[in-house]
Formats: structure tokens, C-alpha cells, sequence
């Protein structure tokens, strides 16, 4: 199962012209619709099945249809699992045949702030990153169908997170050293009940990544010191970061963009604050070469205890 070809099949459908059944992987089909009439399908249960009768269930119930070849109309969203059984019940084989709105907006995902159904993050260059989406609240039924993470044609080991809600990468071969130039592919069948649909997301991974946190390590007389993220890519020499201080009024949040803000870039993993008064000291790191994402703020209350 290391390379899915999606194979289209082109359908044997009576009623519907433009319509197909694509191969999505073992066991499960998709038929591309684009308005939600019903069609028949073909489904066969076993190639050169002899033997007795067969008989088909359709979400564990019993249907009219029997044989190796039935047809059987798909309404609207109105997939199912379709099940061959022996006259004993013994299982022989399964479709899952999932029902896939190619012109509908997209509905089982739901877009981020950015707009994208998908949204990844690489902490480093270590070839390791992260995509995670978010999931229409309505959709209850919800669930993976299948993913592929492609580069130069060769697969990426990716894992579903527990939550299926995410995805963690590894390229093995990834070479952190060398330029970047062909993207990273990644593909996700998702389905609610049996509605599919399709997303793709495509990136190289110095367009995603994100440092973590910085570390605050030292506290001096105003004066503040910080290591770069552990899981950040060294040598610091070959992996540069670049760092944003902010230095809000007390007790703002390291977003706050109102008066008396001090902010300032800096390579120096240091920095001196000049303010009598207490304040919020905040600090996160970007790679310079990309400039692309910041990572998330770490940040320390500074109070004054001496009176002026
Ligand atoms: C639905 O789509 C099929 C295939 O494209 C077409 O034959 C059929 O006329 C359409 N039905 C309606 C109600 O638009
Ligand atoms: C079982 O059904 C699938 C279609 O869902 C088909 O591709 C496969 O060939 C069938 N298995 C066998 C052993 O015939
Ligand atoms: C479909 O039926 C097969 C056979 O009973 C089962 O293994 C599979 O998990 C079912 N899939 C879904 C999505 O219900
Ligand atoms: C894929 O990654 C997982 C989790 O890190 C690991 O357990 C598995 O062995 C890897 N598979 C391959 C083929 O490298
Ligand atoms: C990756 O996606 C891009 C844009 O969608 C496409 O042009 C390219 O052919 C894809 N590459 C692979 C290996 O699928
Ligand atoms: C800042 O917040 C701390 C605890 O969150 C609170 O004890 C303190 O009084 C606050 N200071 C001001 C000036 O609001
Ligand atoms: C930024 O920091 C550097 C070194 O800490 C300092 O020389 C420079 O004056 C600061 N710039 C601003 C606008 O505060």
C-alpha cells in the first residue's frame, strides 16, 4: 500500500453523464457528484467469486439486492457501507461508498484565520513538522478517510494524532543543510457520516516554521537573558535566529499595541530595559533567513519594589 494511485473509474452510470467513481483506497469509493440527484452504482463483491448465493447489506441491514454485481441508487449524501455476506452471514467482502460534492463549498472543516483549511508548522529543520485542521462543530460523524504526504515523489511518514485532528510528519531523508526546492505535498480524505471531501496543502518547510518558545534564564537589574528554543536547529552558527523584545506597560498582554510600548529586533540573546516603572518584558525568535512566521511570546512581570 506504499504507492495509492487514485485511479479514476470511469463508472458504467445510467442516469448520470458526468459523474465517477473514484478509487479512494482499499475498500472505499467515491463517487464525484456535482448535484445531489440520485445515481446508480455498480458494486461487485468478489472477483471470481463461485459459490453459493451472495447476499448484500447496506449500514447493516438487509437489502433486495443479491449476487456479485448489484446496482444500487445513491441519493443525494446517502452513501453506505455495503456489506456481502455468505447465506451464513459470513462476511466475504465491503464498500465503503462515500458521496463526494465536488462543486459544493466545503463543509466538514472548517477555515482558520488564515483562511486555510489546514494549517502546518515545523518547530526546526530537523524534517519533523506538524498540520492539524479544525472540524465543522455540527459534524459529528466524523472521521479520516485517508492521507498522503508526498516530495519528489516519495512518501512521508505521517501519523494521525489522537484527536484526528492533526498530523505529525518525518522525513527521514529531509537534508537540513542543503536548499529547499521542491515542495512538500500533502493530501486528506475527510468524511462526515458518508459525505467526503478532499483538501491539499502544499509548502516547503523554511515557509512554515515557527520557533517555540524562547527561554528566560536570567534576571539582573532589568537586564534579561535567553537561550533560543531547545528543539531549535543548531548549530546556532548554520540556524541564526533573530529576536523581537517588547517591553508592554504592567499586566498588558505581549499583544498589546497601545502607548508606551518599547519594542526592538535584536540577534543579541540580551537585553537591557531602562523603565522605572513595572512592566511586562516580552520576547519571541523568528529564523532571519525566511522571516516568514514568529514564534509565540515568552514573557516575564517585572515589578518594582523601590519607591521613586
Ligand atoms: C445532476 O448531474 C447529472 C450528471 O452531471 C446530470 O445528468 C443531471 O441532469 C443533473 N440533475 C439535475 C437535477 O441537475
Ligand atoms: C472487495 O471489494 C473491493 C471494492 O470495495 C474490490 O476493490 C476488491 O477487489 C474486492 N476484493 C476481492 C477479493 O475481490
Ligand atoms: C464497513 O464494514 C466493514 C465490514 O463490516 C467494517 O470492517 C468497516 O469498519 C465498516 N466501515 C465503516 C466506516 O462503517
Ligand atoms: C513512521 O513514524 C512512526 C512514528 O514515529 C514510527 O513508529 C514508524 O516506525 C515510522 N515508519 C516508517 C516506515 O518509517
Ligand atoms: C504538488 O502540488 C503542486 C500544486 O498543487 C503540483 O503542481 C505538483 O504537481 C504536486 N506534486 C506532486 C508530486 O504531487
Ligand atoms: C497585576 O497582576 C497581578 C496578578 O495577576 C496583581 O497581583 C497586581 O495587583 C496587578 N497589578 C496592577 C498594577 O494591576
Ligand atoms: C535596540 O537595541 C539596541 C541594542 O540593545 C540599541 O542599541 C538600540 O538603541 C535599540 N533601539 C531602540 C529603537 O530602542
Amino acid at each position: 500500500m506504499n504507492k495509492i494511485i487514485f485511479v479514476i473509474l470511469q463508472a458504467a452510470l445510467q442516469m448520470a453523464g458526468s459523474t465517477s467513481l473514484r478509487f479512494i483506497k482499499p475498500n472505499v469509493l467515491a463517487l464525484e457528484v456535482s448535484n445531489l440527484s440520485s445515481f446508480e452504482v455498480f458494486l461487485h463483491c468478489k472477483e471470481q467469486y463461485k459459490g453459493e448465493e451472495i447476499y448484500w447489506e447496506r449500514n447493516g441491514e438487509s437489502i433486495s439486492q443479491t449476487g456479485n454485481f448489484i446496482t444500487v441508487i445513491i441519493d443525494g449524501l446517502h452513501g453506505g457501507n455495503f456489506t456481502c455476506h455468505r447465506p451464513n452471514r459470513d462476511l466475504l467482502n465491503y464498500t465503503l461508498l462515500l458521496v463526494h460534492p465536488v462543486e459544493f463549498p466545503k463543509g466538514v472543516l472548517t477555515q482558520s484565520s488564515d483562511r486555510e483549511f489546514i494549517s502546518c508548522t515545523a518547530r526546526n529543520y530537523n524534517g519533523q513538522l506538524h498540520c492539524s485542521w479544525k472540524w465543522h462543530q455540527e459534524r459529528i460523524q466524523r472521521a479520516v478517510v485517508y492521507f498522503t504526504a508526498i516530495r519528489n515523489s516519495s512518501p512521508i511518514n505521517c501519523t494521525l494524532d489522537l484527536d484526528i485532528s492533526g498530523l505529525t510528519c518525518i522525513e527521514k531523508d529531509y537534508c537540513q543543510y542543503s536548499e529547499e526546492s521542491r515542495s512538500m505535498n500533502l493530501t486528506l480524505f475527510v468524511r462526515n457520516l458518508y459525505r467526503l471531501e478532499e483538501h491539499h496543502r502544499t509548502f516547503l518547510i523554511q515557509d512554515i516554521v515557527k520557533p517555540d518558545k524562547v527561554s528566560i534564564t536570567k534576571i539582573q537589574d532589568d537586564v534579561f537573558e535567553w537561550q533560543p528554543p531547545e528543539t531549535w536547529s543548531f548549530p546556532c552558527s548554520f540556524f541564526p535566529l533573530s529576536y523581537e523584545v517588547k517591553v508592554v506597560p504592567n499586566n498588558h498582554s505581549c499583544d498589546y499595541t497601545g502607548r508606551r510600548v518599547e519594542k526592538n529586533e535584536t540577534s543579541e540573546t540580551h537585553y537591557k530595559v531602562k523603565l522605572k516603572k513595572a512592566y511586562t518584558f516580552c520576547v519571541r525568535a523568528q529564523d532571519p533567513l525566511t522571516k516568514n512566521v514568529w514564534g509565540d511570546w515568552s514573557h516575564r512581570h517585572q515589578r518594582k519594589h523601590q519607591q521613586t
